[in-house]
């Protein structure tokens, strides 16, 4: 039925984080995590259609984003390109459009799940037939939170973060979720405070590894998640990062507070990075109203407010 369409339209949803856990830093510069991933229904739509000269043009709504090679999706479409000449040369170059709902250097995925959805939407434009591992592991190339994005749902992601297995997934969840929009958060600053704050974590051989992975706190939420108990995961929620971006962001921290306070919510906790925070919430009422109070309690223009659940999946083909 898709065979020899010439463009396509792709839902991005972002995720957030229910679990971060930092195991260690590793000597590839990067940290052994152990994160718990799952998706939300606030998405960017993706169109990608091939151009019959051979480049990679990008477009985007949002000023902020740039559409050159510091752009993921510009290093995705590239890296299939290089990986696919033959298909490159027959079918010439892709024009990829974003349209952002998601705030950028938020703790989301946005760059992450864009990149994903331009990955998946190559492989149907130049009919590769890659399988979801396939394209996961090209993801993995590009950043370590590409992977989870491709299938999404809920998923514990170990290694860097690329390493994934399903978990039973959550659906209609209640999320408010705030960004200041002036904010943004450097992820490499992030956990590079977090290595010299909280330091002596050098992983030195793999029975150390095996020993602080047998350490890890995150069984219990998992358990909660397999009974399907958002009240229960609200309580479980963590994330090792807070300890540096709450102290350095006084007003992450009072949206934090402010949540933490309002009846119908679960729990409350940062997302990756940050710094966007999140709260679970009862029900749909009750996360409408937690959001006009937080709008209320601080009614300042810069702040961003969505009201958004747990769904089931990534990448999707746009109805
Ligand atoms: O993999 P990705 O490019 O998304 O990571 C961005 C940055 O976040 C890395 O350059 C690194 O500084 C930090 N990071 C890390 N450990 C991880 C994942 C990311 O230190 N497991």
């Amino acid at each position: 039925m898709f065979l020899n369409m010439r463009s396509y339209s792709l839902i991005a949803p972002a995720k957030i984080n229910l679990y971060l856990e930092i195991i260690g830093d590793r000597p590839d510069g990067y940290h052994e995590l152990v994160m718990i991933l799952q998706s939300i229904d606030l998405a960017d739509r993706i169109n990608i259609r091939a151009i019959s000269d051979e480049t990679i043009r990008v477009h985007c709504n949002h000023p902020q984003v740039p559409t050159d090679k510091t752009n993921l999706v510009y290093r995705a479409a590239e890296l299939m390109a290089t990986q696919f000449p033959e298909a490159w040369a027959k079918h010439g170059g892709v024009e990829i459009t974003v349209e952002k709902n998601i705030p950028v250097a938020a703790g989301l995925a946005g760059g992450s799940t864009n990149a994903a959805a331009v990955l998946v939407g190559i492989d149907l434009l130049w009919n590769l037939g890659l399988t979801q591992t396939e394209i996961e592991e090209l993801g993995a190339t590009l950043g370590s939170d590409i992977p989870f994005c491709v299938a999404g749902g809920t998923a514990i992601a170990t290694g860097r973060g690329e390493q994934l297995a399903p978990l039973p997934n959550l659906d209609h969840i209640y999320i408010v979720l705030a960004k200041y929009r002036s904010l943004e958060i450097s992820t490499p600053w992030a956990y590079k405070t977090y290595r010299q704050e909280f330091g002596h974590t050098y992983i030195k051989t793999t029975e150390d590894l095996a020993a602080r992975a047998a350490a890890v706190h995150s069984g219990e939420i998992v358990k909660a998640i397999v009974h399907k108990d958002a009240a229960e995961i609200a309580q479980k929620l963590h994330n090792d990062l807070e300890r540096v971006v709450l102290p350095a962001h006084p007003q992450v921290m009072q949206l934090r507070e402010l949540f933490a306070t309002q009846p119908g919510v679960l729990g409350t906790m940062m997302s990756g990075s940050g710094p966007s925070v999140f709260a679970i919430i009862e029900s749909e009422p009750q996360a409408q109203a937690v959001k006009q109070y937080i709008r209320e309690a601080i009614p300042n223009e810069d702040l961003e407010l969505f009201v958004t659940r747990t769904i089931t999946h990534g990448i999707q083909i746009a109805s």
